[in-house]
C-alpha cells in the first residue's frame, strides 16, 4: 500500500479555464516532476464527457517538447480522470466523494479541490464540498478564483460563507499575478538588495506607476466582464497585488503570513479611490482599424448591453498615508484594447538636487512583468568621447541574457505546486481582499449607479488623452519612459 497519495479534483473541468490554464499547467508540473508521484487528477462538471471527449479537449492545449515528451503526454492524459454530476446537490457529491474513495489507494490521501466555476455556484459547490467531500486521513484544500464578491458587503458574504465550511488555511484564492516571475521576485529585489531601500520613500520617489495594458478586446467574455468591468478585473486584485507589495514594510520572515501581514498593513493605509483621482474610459471600434475585432467597440461585442456603462479602461491614483509614502502618488493604469500588451512597474526618483548638467532626468527604475521579464534602472551617464553632456542608459537585466534559457514556469504551474506544499504566500489571505473591497466599494457604487461615465478611446489606441492629464498632474515624467 502507497503512503501518500494526491487527488486533484478539477470543479468545471468541461470550461474554458479549465482547458486554458489549469489543465495546461497541471501538465506542466507533471512534466516537470514538479507533482508528487503519486498524483491523480480527477475532473468533475455537469456535462457527460467520455475519456476520448477529454482527450481531444485538452491534448491540443498541452505543449509537448521532442518525443519523450509526447510519450509523457500520453500518459498523462491516460491517467485522466472524469465524472459528472450536479453543483447543487448532495446526490452528486456523495457520488463525487465515493469516486475519490475508490481511486485512493494510501494511508494517507490528500485532497484539493480546484474551483474552476463561475461565482454564482460558489457557494453550493463549496457547502457541497465541506459536507461531503473531506479528506478523511490528509489534507483537504480548496483552490478559488476571482471574483471572490462584486463589493465590500458581497465579499464579506461569501467569506462569512467560506469560513463556517473550511478553515482560512485550507483555502487557497488564486491571485495568479502573484505566482508571476516578477512579481515574486519584487520581495527580493526590495529586501535581498542594500541599494534600494534606503532610497525606497517618500524622500527620494517622486511617483510609482504600474501598467497592465492588453491590445484585445474581451475576447468573448463580454457577459462576464459587463458585469464586473476593468476595475474589478485586474485593478482590485492583479494591479492592487504588485502595488502592495511595491509599498509594504519588510516583513519579518518570508512565511506566509509574516508576508500577508505586512500587505494588509499598507492596505489599511489607503485611502478609498475617489473619482477625481480617476479617469475611465470604455473603447470604441477604430473605423481605420486593420482587424476585424478592432473595427468593433466595446458595446459591439456579444453579450454587451448597447447603453453599457462599463469601463473598459481606468487610470487611478492612490494615496498611502503612512511614513514612508505619504505625498508619492502610486499610478495605476490598466485596460483592454490598447495600442500593445504589457505589464510593468515604474519606480521613478526624483531629480538630482542642484544639478550641475542641466539635465534632470529622473533616474527610473522599472520592472517589466511581461512580455520578457526583465529589471533595468536607467541612469544618467556621461556621453563617450569629447561630450560633456550626460545621457540616460540602461544598467540592464533582461532575463533572457541573464539566465539563458532557463524555464519560467506559468503563473498557474507555479500556484498549484503551492498549493500542494501548503505554502499560502502567494495566495490572498481573507482580511487583504477585505481591504481591497474597502478601497474600491465607493467609486464601483457610483460607477453601477451611473454616476460616472467612460470616455471613449479608440481600439489599439493609448486610451484616453484625459488619462495622461491625469498623470502628469501626479508628477510622472514622461522624460525618463523609453
Ligand atoms: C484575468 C482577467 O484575471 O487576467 C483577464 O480576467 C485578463 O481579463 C487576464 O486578460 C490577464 O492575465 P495575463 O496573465 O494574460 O496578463
Amino acid at each position: 500500500k502507497l503512503q501518500e497519495q494526491l487527488i486533484i479534483t478539477v470543479l468545471g473541468a468541461s470550461g474554458d479555464l479549465a482547458k486554458k490554464l489549469v489543465y495546461p499547467a497541471l501538465w506542466d508540473a507533471y512534466r516537470f516532476d514538479s507533482l508528487p508521484e503519486d498524483t491523480r487528477i480527477l475532473g468533475y462538471a455537469r456535462s457527460k464527457l467520455s475519456h476520448e471527449d477529454l482527450v481531444e479537449r485538452f491534448k491540443p492545449q498541452l505543449k509537448v517538447n521532442g518525443d519523450d515528451d509526447e510519450k509523457k503526454r500520453d500518459s498523462f492524459l491516460e491517467s485522466l480522470d472524469y465524472i459528472h454530476g450536479q453543483y447543487d446537490e448532495a446526490k452528486s457529491f456523495k457520488k463525487l466523494n465515493e469516486h475519490i474513495e475508490s481511486m485512493s489507494q494510501a494511508k494517507t490521501v490528500n485532497r484539493m479541490f480546484y474551483i474552476a466555476l463561475p461565482p454564482s455556484v460558489y457557494k453550493d459547490v463549496t457547502e457541497q464540498l465541506s459536507n461531503h467531500c473531506q479528506a478523511k486521513s490528509g489534507f483537504t484544500r480548496v483552490v478559488v478564483e476571482k471574483p471572490f464578491g462584486k463589493d465590500l458587503e458581497s465579499y464579506q458574504d461569501l467569506n462569512a460563507h467560506m469560513s463556517n465550511l473550511f478553515a482560512e488555511d485550507q483555502i487557497y484564492r488564486i491571485d495568479h499575478y502573484l505566482g508571476k516571475e516578477m512579481v515574486q521576485n519584487l520581495l527580493a529585489l526590495r529586501f535581498a538588495n542594500r541599494v534600494f531601500e534606503p532610497s525606497w520613500n517618500r524622500h527620494h520617489v517622486a511617483c510609482v506607476m504600474l501598467t497592465m495594458k492588453e491590445d484585445f478586446g474581451t475576447q468573448g467574455r463580454g457577459g462576464y466582464f459587463d458585469e464586473f468591468g476593468i476595475i474589478r478585473d485586474v485593478m482590485q486584485n492583479h494591479l492592487l497585488q504588485m502595488l502592495t507589495l511595491c509599498a509594504m514594510e519588510k516583513p519579518v520572515s518570508t512565511g506566509p503570513d509574516d508576508i500577508r501581514d505586512e500587505k494588509t498593513k499598507v492596505l489599511r493605509c489607503i485611502k478609498p479611490l475617489k473619482i477625481e483621482d480617476t479617469v475611465l474610459g470604455q473603447f470604441v471600434g477604430n473605423p481605420e482599424g486593420e482587424s476585424e475585432e478592432s473595427r468593433k467597440g466595446y458595446t459591439d461585442e456579444e453579450d454587451v448591453p448597447n447603453d453599457s456603462n462599463t469601463p473598459t479602461f481606468a487610470t487611478a491614483v492612490f494615496h498611502i498615508e503612512n511614513d514612508r509614502w505619504e505625498g508619492v502618488p502610486f499610478i495605476i493604469r490598466c485596460g483592454k484594447a490598447l495600442n500593445e500588451k504589457k505589464a510593468e512597474l515604474r519606480v521613478q526618483f526624483r531629480s538630482v538636487p542642484a544639478d550641475i548638467f542641466g539635465n534632470s532626468t529622473r533616474n527610473e527604475l522599472v520592472l517589466r512583468v511581461q512580455p520578457d521579464e526583465a529589471i533595468y534602472l536607467k541612469v544618467l551617464v556621461k556621453e563617450p568621447g569629447a561630450s560633456s553632456e550626460v545621457a540616460q542608459t540602461d544598467l540592464d537585466l533582461s532575463y533572457k541574457c541573464r539566465f539563458g534559457e532557463q524555464r519560467i514556469p506559468s503563473a498557474y504551474e507555479r500556484l498549484i505546486v503551492s498549493a500542494i506544499k501548503g505554502n499560502s504566500a502567494n495566495f490572498v489571505r481573507s482580511d487583504e481582499l477585505e481591504q481591497a473591497w474597502r478601497i474600491f466599494t465607493p467609486i464601483l457604487h457610483d460607477i453601477d449607479a451611473g454616476k460616472v461615465k467612460p470616455k471613449t478611446y479608440k481600439f489599439g489606441s493609448r486610451g484616453p488623452s484625459e488619462a495622461d492629464d491625469l498623470v502628469k498632474k501626479h508628477n510622472f515624467s514622461y522624460a525618463a519612459y523609453e
